[in-house]
């Protein structure tokens, strides 16, 4: 586990998302405010893209089929079972760091 810088604070509007590409992983990278937050950019369902997925308050949609996921903690409103990976996020000054597996 180690945090790795992927991106810069300043790139990201406040209420979008841009993805990550590292270690294999495809990560969505989320900003609520000056809140930062990282999940798995695949949807639980059928692997739609995340970070192209409409922000609704504290929720994104998925582009696909409409699923929502809490952008904090991963967390499915249809089923306690439906939970995105996510990954701790730091901020330093500008740089945004993802804590990796
Ligand atoms: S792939 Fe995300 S809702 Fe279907």
């Amino acid at each position: 586990m180690s945090f790795v810088p992927v991106a810069k604070a300043s790139e990201i509007p406040p209420g979008s998302a841009i993805l990550v590409e590292i270690n294999n992983l495809e990560i969505a990278l989320f900003r609520l405010g000056d809140e930062f937050y990282a999940t798995s950019n695949l949807c639980i369902h059928q692997g739609g893209p995340l970070a192209e997925g409409r922000i609704d308050g504290e929720q994104v949609i998925c582009p696909w089929h409409h699923w929502r996921f809490n952008i904090k903690d991963g967390t499915s409103p249809l089923s306690p079972k439906l939970k995105l990976r996510t990954f701790p996020v730091k901020r330093e000054e500008d740089q945004i760091l993802i804590d990796l597996p």
